[in-house]
């Protein structure tokens, strides 16, 4: 009998120590995966695109009030056809693409486009050298893709 109860009592002190364990554990590891970005919403990412536009600013704006500057207004302009900026002045490439195949810019255009803009397009009016993170050219895309065509701020 003495044995019976010491063999769990051994048993239930190893169990509280890998409970103990698990509970270090487990916030440990939601910790690791919100760092690797998994667990990034939407509304954060747009928060992170907000920032990463202040390298668009100096040639682009959206929101209401938003005109063709050096770059065109970007209001609506995810899933948008290409070069459609009213009164905007595009590069002859950019014509040129736009009526070959009726580029259209999906995420995923967007995505190769702001990568490397003039290997996507060469000879584009855009001056910018790309952005090479992966996670702020998606951020970049669902901060644009909040804004419709009249730059009201949807999502
Ligand atoms: C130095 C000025 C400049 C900067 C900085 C710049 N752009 Fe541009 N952008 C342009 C110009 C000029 C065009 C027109 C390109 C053409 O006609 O070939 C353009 C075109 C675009 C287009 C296509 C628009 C359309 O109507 O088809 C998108 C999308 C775009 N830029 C996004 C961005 C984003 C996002 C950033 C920041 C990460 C950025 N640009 C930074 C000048 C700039």
């Amino acid at each position: 009998m003495r044995r019976f109860l010491m063999k769990h009592f051994v048993t239930a002190s190893y169990l509280a120590g890998v409970a103990s364990c698990l509970l270090v554990a487990v916030p440990g590891t939601g910790l690791t995966s919100a760092k690797a970005g998994e667990a990034e919403t939407i509304a954060e990412l747009q928060k992170d695109g907000q920032k990463i536009f202040a390298r668009c600013r100096s040639c682009h704006r959206v929101g209401p009030t938003a005109r063709n500057l050096v770059g065109p207004s970007l209001n609506g302009i995810v899933d948008n056809t290409a070069g459609s900026s009213e009164g905007f002045r595009y590069s002859p490439a950019m014509i040129a693409k736009v009526e070959a195949e009726g580029l259209v810019w999906s995420e995923e255009n967007l995505d190769a486009f702001l990568r490397k803009p003039k290997e996507f397009l060469p000879k584009t009016r855009m001056q910018f050298a790309g952005l090479r993170s992966e996670e702020d050219r998606a951020a970049i895309i669902a901060y644009l893709k909040s804004f419709d065509a009249e730059g009201n701020q949807t999502e």
